[in-house]
């Protein structure tokens, strides 16, 4: 039998996870179980859907189906996402400003007791910083700014010590104007005591922009972030390779070229990254032909539209086998 990524990664600190949504397709949950060691809600424990009345937190069958088949298939649980500006509940808008602080802590309170112990990670933040403005996004000015992120944090760090606090974003895997921003954020964070762990860097990322010097700048956004004492992660990578050259099956061949030197790049220091999430992992359930407007027959992921898989899963198994080898050598 054909090794799987699980089969290369397992009994390594390297984890390799997907997001995922409940679906009654026993190719897609045999892939998963097969292939990763953690998995993570794409959707289903966003605000809006865990809590469509106030004060309440309601896990539906999607989550819990997640849940299950986590629980089932023995894998690790991250938590995506506490706090976002996106997917809030609509009786949230309707709010005053010290009802809404009160209302995020107590949803982060209530996330981190319901799932204590249980997850080893959470998205407490997610996409603050606004990419226009390279500032704060409105919904946190409104709340107190830094000093209620740094509240937010610290409300989670005492329900649930022994949890791995992230702020995630997207547009800053590697360096720019936005990293710059999120990493003097996560600076004045750290420099105040805040129990802030580490850095998700989503990592949507159309293929034209993973040019050599693209791949160093990740190693070195990831340097710099672990020099302040965060880890970093892969949080939710997808790569779209329509904008390549070329025909498709060379558009596939180079993504696969891509996913190959993304890897070893980004898991090129494992005290500093150690683990990299699919935003899902098959062209099937993908969000990214709705939401960037892509035609499906380019599929972003490691496995198609068929949950076969492409040229891009060979590519990722070889870098993860040299990665592997190296830490044997
Ligand atoms: C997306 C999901 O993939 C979709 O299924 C959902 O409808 C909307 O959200 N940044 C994030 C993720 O942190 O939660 C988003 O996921 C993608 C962008």
């Amino acid at each position: 039998m054909e090794k799987t990524i699980l089969d290369i990664i397992c009994d390594t600190p390297i984890v390799v996870g997907t997001a995922t949504k409940h679906r009654e397709d026993p190719l897609y949950s045999d892939t998963r179980r097969s292939n990763f060691n953690m998995y993570t809600h794409e959707w289903s424990l966003k605000w809006k859907h865990v809590s469509p009345k106030p004060s309440q937190v309601h896990i539906n069958k999607d989550a819990q189906a997640i849940i299950d088949a986590i629980n089932n298939d023995n894998k690790k649980f991250k938590g995506h996402c506490i706090l976002w500006h996106n997917d809030l509940p609509d009786w949230f808008h309707a709010l005053g400003v010290q009802e809404k602080q009160t209302a995020m802590l107590n949803h982060v309170k209530s996330m981190m007791q319901m799932f204590k112990g249980k997850v080893y990670k959470w998205d407490v933040v997610n996409e603050a910083i606004a990419d226009s403005t390279n500032d704060l996004r409105p919904m946190w000015k409104e709340v107190g700014g830094i000093d209620f992120i740094d509240k937010v944090f610290r409300v989670a760090h005492e329900v649930d010590p022994e949890c791995t606090l992230v702020y995630n974003d997207y547009a800053c895997t590697k360096i720019n104007n936005k990293s710059n921003a999120i990493f003097n954020m996560l600076k004045t964070l750290k420099e105040r005591g805040c129990p802030i762990h580490e850095v998700g860097l989503q990592t949507h990322e159309d293929g034209a922009c993973m040019r050599h010097m693209w791949m160093e700048s990740m190693k070195q956004n990831i340097a710099r972030f672990y020099s302040i004492g965060l880890t970093s992660t892969i949080s939710e990578l997808d790569i779209r390779c329509h904008t390549f050259a070329g025909s498709l099956d060379e558009k596939l061949e180079k993504q696969a070229d891509v996913y190959y030197r993304f890897f070893k790049a980004a898991l090129s220091d494992l005290r500093a990254c150690n683990e990299i999430t699919l935003w899902n992992f098959t062209g099937k359930y993908t969000w990214v032909y709705d939401f960037f407007k892509v035609e499906p027959m380019y599929c972003p992921l490691p496995w198609d539209n068929d949950i076969k898989p492409t040229a891009s899963y060979q590519a990722i198994k070889r870098a993860l086998q040299e990665v592997v080898d190296g830490l044997m050598g």
